[in-house]
């Protein structure tokens, strides 16, 4: 990576101070570099679909063009595309949120946790997080001027909800939990039974709930996703997040939404008005085509992925020394190793990349502490690509004696 030299000119604000540079960076740039050399590299650091956009959200994104749709639009989003998720949202989830005060269409599901984020919490606040966890939130918190409160799940019990332990991290100063369910990392997916535990912990507290759910339709075998808006009493408090990039293949689009009971995106929609103003115009009937008309393309993509667990599993599962959950939902593999097995993941990931040519995301991007010997492998890629990848990796943690462990 290149080095940055200070000037006069350079001080950043504080507010950047414990904001550090993302560890996938470190292999993503690696990865590029080695790419372009002319090396065929195995990327399973990357949490994108490999397929490409369904035609009919192509078709009506082009339509738009074309009738000059090309201004700003509203804050919240189109009328239609907000109809669309809100109608989406009751089908699926059985969540009913009114698509003209209860829905934002926002610039990605990144947008909608900065959004929460920023129009909740601030200096004094607490953000409970249970890691391993998706970086961004950790920062996002950090940029808000809040504090984030990591609290550590048990690989032991396949990082299952800690309710006890979320419990017992609850102070005054709690402003928001943050659940994401299915995970990214470990591709965990919350029961009714704990969200219902987490709704009792909350219920005589003013904390609010963010709930991720942007890979909420990609989930397996028998599992459903259960959104924590329809369990007891939680819509009122919760902030549920979702987005086009997982399960449409719409990652380059930057779409998502922010759906709250109306109190809530109120305040959220405040912050929109003064940073990103509104989505983009012509991509909005896309997306309204997609949720209206890509059921099955998105089926298609689910279970292309749903096939690729079960082929990455059989790889991973029995190395000694060597812990994989099944994951229930999302497109990661969580594996957690002991320090006899291979040296710390960030170590690991580069011997990976210059050695064996695959590139991983070591646990300390989820869990800075906890993470130093996990690394998070994406299976949204090719299948050959896949098997081939796994089997380098797995030769790479049963012939490996601890190397600077
Ligand atoms: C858990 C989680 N939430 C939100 C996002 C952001 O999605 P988007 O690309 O829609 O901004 C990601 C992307 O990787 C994610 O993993």
């Amino acid at each position: 990576m290149s080095t940055v030299t200070a000037t006069r000119f350079s001080r950043s604000a504080e507010r950047l101070a414990e904001i550090k540079p993302s560890p996938i960076r470190a292999i993503f740039d690696r990865a590029a570099a080695l790419e372009a050399s002319g090396e065929k590299v195995y990327h399973f650091e990357i949490g994108r679909p490999d397929f490409d956009t369904p035609q009919v959200a192509k078709d009506a994104t082009s339509a738009a063009l074309a009738r000059g749709e090309v201004h700003y639009g509203p804050n919240a989003g189109t009328p239609e595309l907000r109809r669309a998720i809100s109608g989406y949202l009751q089908d699926r989830r059985g969540t009913t949120y009114d698509p003209v005060s209860e829905v934002i269409v926002t610039i990605g599901a990144n947008e909608a946790v900065f959004l929460a984020l920023m129009a909740f919490c601030g200096p004094g606040d607490e953000v409970i997080v249970p890691v391993p966890a998706w970086a961004h939130y950790e920062s996002c918190i950090r940029l808000a001027g809040a504090t984030p409160i990591p609290v550590r799940l048990d690989a032991a019990n396949d990082f299952r909800l800690d309710i006890e332990a979320i419990s017992a991290a609850i102070t005054e100063n709690t402003r928001m939990v943050i659940l994401c369910t299915p995970n990214n990392p470990t591709g965990g997916v919350a029961t009714r039974q704990e969200i219902e535990a987490l709704a009792a912990v909350l219920e005589p507290t003013d904390a609010l709930l963010m709930s991720d759910e942007i890979y909420a339709d990609l989930v397996y075998g028998d599992v459903k996703h259960e959104s924590p808006a329809g369990v007891g009493s939680l819509r009122e408090r919760t902030l549920v997040i979702g987005g086009f990039a997982k399960a449409f293949a719409m990652d380059g689009w930057r779409l998502g939404w922010l759906a709250g009971p109306r109190e809530l995106i109120t305040p959220a929609l405040r912050v929109r008005q003064y940073t990103t103003v509104c989505a983009p115009t012509f991509l909005q009937p896309g997306a309204t085509a997609a949720l209206n008309h890509a059921g099955p393309d998105a089926e298609m993509m689910r279970g292309e992925f749903e096939q690729r667990r079960a082929a990455g599993l059989a790889l991973l599962q029995d190395i000694p020394g060597v812990k994989v959950s099944q994951p229930d939902g999302a497109f990661y593999f969580y594996l957690t190793y002991s320090p006899d097995v291979a040296e710390p993941a960030e170590q690991l990931a580069l011997r990976l990349l210059d050695e064996h040519n695959v590139a991983v995301v070591p646990g300390t991007a989820f869990d800075p502490q906890g993470g130093t010997h996990s690394i998070r492998i994406s299976y949204a890629c090719h299948i050959e690509d896949l098997t081939e990848g796994l089997r380098r990796i797995v030769q790479t943690l049963t012939a490996t004696t601890a190397k600077g462990a």
